[in-house]
């Protein structure tokens, strides 16, 4: 996990196809993309046929988040608590990781995508953290969309981890305790540098946020949709922006 360094504005490696999302659109959207296992059960496929389907749909999403202007998009892949799975499919998820990220750094580079881990990538295999590792050095340049991949994440550890790195800081005479504010803090939080989330969606129908971004996701917008993720795509990414753009954001001031 690479601590993202500050880094707004982002300038420009080209524009938005369109902005459709307007000047009023999130900056920031998050996933949680739940739903491939009951789309392969619907199917009567096995599970890693719906997660198989899943990673066409993180590729519909990068294009979509694009191409409506969004900056900054963060997806949930894989949780500390899907580690509970039972083994065959987490070793279908990994191997698909690692297929994944073979087969589409050079897309991402291309279409100026910048890539960020979040989580524990040291929880998964060698070659795996080495790939990640590379993935976030290759594309550390690119400025056109942000995109972060929660993998091994959970919220309550990530903010633990913050907790423990700023009483270090403390202990070690860097910080005193009362330079420990929200701004403070939140750049101990692996997403330091990162704007928190404008949007979070949810897939599959599940109406929770399972241990995602919880610092972060103070005064998101959250969406939550009936399609599975494996037929997320352009049409449902519109509804979600849709949804957003009917969204009075107050932060606790008086409604306006
Ligand atoms: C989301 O789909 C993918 C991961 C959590 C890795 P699920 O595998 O959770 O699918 P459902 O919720 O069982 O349908
Ligand atoms: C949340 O989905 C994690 C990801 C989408 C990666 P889960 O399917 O694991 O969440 P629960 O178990 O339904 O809360
Ligand atoms: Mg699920």
């Amino acid at each position: 996990m690479q601590p993202v360094p500050e880094q707004s504005p982002l300038p420009d490696n080209g524009p938005p196809i369109s902005d459709v999302g307007g000047p009023h659109g999130p900056a920031h959207v998050a996933i949680i993309m739940d739903g491939n296992g009951r789309w392969a059960k619907s199917r009567g496929l096995p599970r890693l046929a719906g997660h198989r389907a899943g990673g066409e749909a993180v590729r519909r999403s990068v294009a979509a988040a694009i191409r409506h202007g969004v900056r900054w998009l963060t997806l949930y892949a894989f949780s500390a608590e899907n580690w509970r799975r039972p083994a065959s499919e987490v070793l279908d998820l990994t191997s698909l990781l690692r297929h994944y990220l073979r087969s589409e750094i050079s897309a991402l580079t291309a279409e100026g995508v910048r890539l960020s881990v979040i989580g524990e990538p040291g929880r998964f295999a060698e070659d795996i953290q080495r790939n990640l590792s590379a993935a976030e050095r290759l594309t550390a340049g690119n400025r056109r969309l942000h995109l972060t991949v929660a993998l091994s994440y959970g919220g309550r550890t990530e903010i633990v981890r913050a907790a423990r790195a700023a009483a270090a800081a403390i202990v070690e005479g860097r910080m005193r305790p009362e330079e420990l504010d929200e701004p403070r803090f939140a750049s101990f939080l692996a997403t330091a540098g990162i704007p928190d989330p404008d949007l979070i969606v949810r897939t599959s129908g599940e109406r929770r946020l399972s241990n995602f971004l919880l610092w972060q996701a103070a005064y998101a917008e959250l969406v939550f949709l009936d399609v599975l993720w494996p037929d997320f795509g352009e049409t449902e990414f519109a509804a979600a922006l849709a949804q957003y753009a009917q969204r009075e954001r107050r932060f606790g001031a008086r409604p306006g």
